[in-house]
């Protein structure tokens, strides 16, 4: 089909010229909801060894399994993961040029396991749910580069039928895992709708081999990245070329450079872009400063309490807010001392981390944001993250140690009892208790 051939190279030359002179964004729209609700549909369990093990691949910090003090050593896994391989650095792409009035909602669906959560996006006119995740900075895909037998039961972006996609030529992506394994594949524009809101030239990432984990995770057809653009994996002929996020892209068009996250205790909630909505939270936002430079949304976090009791964390490690961590990882130190606390509690290898009898009610937990004096606190009573065995009498904690490893990993357990604004403008992030519903 050389006349194919000619338009794809024709469509890679475009895009050269796209990136070299990146279009301005025009958005006029002020902010746009993405709404999630609970996916009925899945029958899978929450898995505390998944969780677990899914945020230590995605940070590197080596396999779960045994003695987690000693950072960087390898401890077999005791169970097979059902969705491992986690989600790590994706890629996004190139500039943008957005078109809508950036003004409309869609409904979003997690997991039944409510591991990850999951918003409908549209790329180049076709839907795919997508895992937003402030932890990583690429927007890739399932797509139909893949084998039949990868995409089972996902949606897959068929970019022949997307009169907008416009590959990117010599542009590859790579996405590795703590495993060692990694998936690969190429790099296009196109116009990506989130709730109404529309980066023209977005780049979108379609890869043609993906881990098993993946494949397995049949609600989850890519992962729209929120963290730093730096942390992208994109190279363009062999060179490190990281694209914009498509909060990048959107940002300026928004009616304030934020994003929010509100996440209810079943998992449903919504993730609003360009407004801070004031009926969601008590009190006032405590707003922290931002330290961008590893690409993550990191803040120091001093100090921690239970049940109110403030201690603190003598070797504390800098923190990270990511939406796309079921668990809130602390410094060893600090799950030690919690979990002393918890009746019944024991760190167990075979289960992943701390567990304890699920008719425990373990006290809460909070975890300083900045040296400002505020905590996030999480109620007891939305501690435990799942059984762990058939009969639910023992259960894992949504609190986990980080094994050492130089970041706090603060994922879902905290999102769920706070309303944090993501302030793309300057840098920093805001927290406050979610309002009772
Ligand atoms: C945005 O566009 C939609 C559809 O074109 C329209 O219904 C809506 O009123 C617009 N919103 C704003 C704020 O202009
Ligand atoms: C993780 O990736 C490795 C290497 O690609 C693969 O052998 C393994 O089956 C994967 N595990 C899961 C749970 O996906
Ligand atoms: C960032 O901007 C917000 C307003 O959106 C402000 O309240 C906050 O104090 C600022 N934070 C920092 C760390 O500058
Ligand atoms: C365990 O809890 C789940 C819901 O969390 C429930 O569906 C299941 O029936 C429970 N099993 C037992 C044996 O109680």
């Amino acid at each position: 089909m050389p006349s194919l051939r000619v338009f794809l190279l024709l469509v890679a030359l475009l895009a050269t010229v796209a990136l070299a002179a990146p279009t301005p964004a025009k958005l006029v729209g002020r902010s746009f909801k993405v709404p999630r609700s609970i996916n009925t549909a899945s029958k899978r369990q929450l898995n505390g060894m998944d969780a677990i093990t899914k945020a230590y691949r995605k940070y590197k910090w080596g396999i779960i399994g045994a003695k987690r003090h000693h950072r960087g050593k390898k401890h077999g896994v005791k169970q097979p993961l059902s969705q491992g391989n986690a989600t790590t650095p994706g890629n996004a792409a190139p500039s943008t040029a957005p078109a809508s009035n950036g003004t409309g909602e869609v409904a979003a669906t997690p997991e039944n396991n409510d591991a990850l959560f999951l918003s409908p996006v549209k790329i180049g006119g076709q839907t795919l749910n997508m895992d937003f995740d402030t932890g990583s900075s690429d927007l890739w895909v399932f797509n139909t580069a893949l084998s039949t037998a990868e995409i089972g039961g996902h949606t897959a972006f068929d970019p022949t039928k997307s009169s907008t996609f416009k590959a990117i030529d010599n542009a590859a992506f790579s996405i590795s895992y703590g495993d060692g394994s990694d998936a690969a594949g190429t790099v296009g524009n196109d116009v990506v709708d989130i709730g109404g809101a529309t980066v023209t030239a977005q780049a979108v990432e379609l890869a043609t081999a993906v881990s098993q984990s993946f494949v397995q995770d049949t609600n989850n057809d890519g992962l729209v990245g929120l963290a730093f653009s730096k942390l992208n994996t994109v190279t363009i002929g062999g060179a490190k070329t990281p694209q914009k996020t498509f909060f990048d892209n959107v940002m300026a068009s928004l009616a304030q450079p934020v994003f929010t996250v509100d996440l209810e205790s079943d998992g449903s909630g919504t993730y609003e872009f360009g407004n801070i909505d004031t009926t969601r939270f008590t009190g006032p936002l405590a707003f922290v400063a931002v330290d961008a430079t590893n690409g993550f949304w990191q803040f120091d976090s001093p100090g921690f309490t239970i049940n109110g009791k403030a201690q603190q964390n003598a070797a504390a490690s800098p923190a990270i807010a990511d939406t796309g961590t079921s668990l809130l990882l602390v410094d060893d130190a600090v799950a030690q001392a919690y979990y002393a606390q918890v009746k019944g509690a024991v760190n167990d290898p075979n289960s992943g981390g701390f567990v304890y009898p699920c008719d425990t009610t373990p006290p809460d937990f909070g975890v300083a944001i900045g040296t400002g004096g505020y905590v996030a606190n999480v109620p007891g009573d939305q501690i435990t993250f799942a059984p762990v065995d058939a009969t639910n009498t023992t259960c894992f904690g949504g609190v986990q140690s980080n094994g050492g490893s130089s970041l706090q990993i603060y994922g879902d357990t905290m999102f769920k009892s706070q309303f944090v604004v993501f302030n793309g403008g300057n840098q920093s992030l805001g927290f406050a208790p979610k309002a009772a519903k």
